[in-house]
């Protein structure tokens, strides 16, 4: 979700207007995400290296998730999301830790689009926290083992991943689960990401050819790329 400090600057806006701005683009993008029959939606909203932002900035966002903890969980039990938070845990304060067991617990039952909050992570420190856990229980580093122990492990890996604001790269988002991943990237900065930008992603997804290793003709006679 890029773009949101860019897009307050160019209103000489402070920086956190634009994160709350994003938050709005957030709340759009998972309705919009549910009435298109998206099923997991994964969002990175700070990552292990967002805390070397000015700390007015980092503090800025630990208030706005407080504060979309508080205000968002009865909009999105109503439409049927469970929350995920994805990310070291170390590091975040009581009264946030807090919140974020609150929210999961209470959206645990809901079935309808599962919403993975990065936060507080990096796809280097996923990768190297499930080594770590299977070697501390003796087990052997193969890429089921592995795939199993991510903090992602509850989703399949990602169709589709798409970055707005301009930049073309993953910046340690997903780098494990992004392996087949469709890469898709958007000029708009993310509060303009709407309805009609996530479309015109999806639609372009729909264009790629997945071969996942495979040949053209082999995807064209079998007509799913992932069947063995
Ligand atoms: C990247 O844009 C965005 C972030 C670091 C924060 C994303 C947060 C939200 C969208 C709000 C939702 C927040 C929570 C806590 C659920 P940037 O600041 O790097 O933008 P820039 O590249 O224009 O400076």
């Amino acid at each position: 979700m890029d773009g949101n400090g860019r897009w307050a600057t160019k209103r000489f806006l402070p920086r956190l207007v634009g994160h709350q701005q994003g938050m709005s683009s957030l709340r759009r993008c998972i309705k919009a995400c549910s009435e298109r029959g998206v099923t997991v939606l994964t969002v990175f909203a700070f990552s292990s290296e967002n805390w070397n932002r000015p700390a007015e900035e980092v503090s800025g966002l630990m208030d706005l998730l407080m504060v979309a903890l508080s205000r968002e969980v009865p909009e999105l039990n109503k439409e049927g999301v469970r929350l995920h938070f994805v990310g070291e845990r170390t590091g975040l304060s009581d009264k946030v830790l807090a919140g974020l067991a609150q929210a999961e617990a209470a959206t645990a039952s809901n079935t309808r689009l599962v919403l993975n909050v990065c936060f507080n992570y990096g796809g280097r420190w996923d990768i190297a926290q499930a080594a770590s856990r299977l070697i501390a229980q003796g087990k052997i580093v193969t890429e089921l083992a592995l795939g199993a122990a991510m903090a992602l492990a509850h989703v399949p890996d990602p169709d589709l991943i798409i970055r707005t604001g301009g930049e073309q790269r993953l910046s340690n988002f997903l780098l494990w689960q992004a392996a087949y991943a469709e890469l898709y990237f958007s000029d708009k900065l993310w509060p303009e990401f709407d309805e009609a930008a996530l479309d015109e992603a999806l639609a372009a997804y729909t264009q790629r050819e997945r071969r996942f290793g495979k040949t053209s003709a082999q995807v064209a006679a079998i007509g799913d790329a992932t069947a063995k």
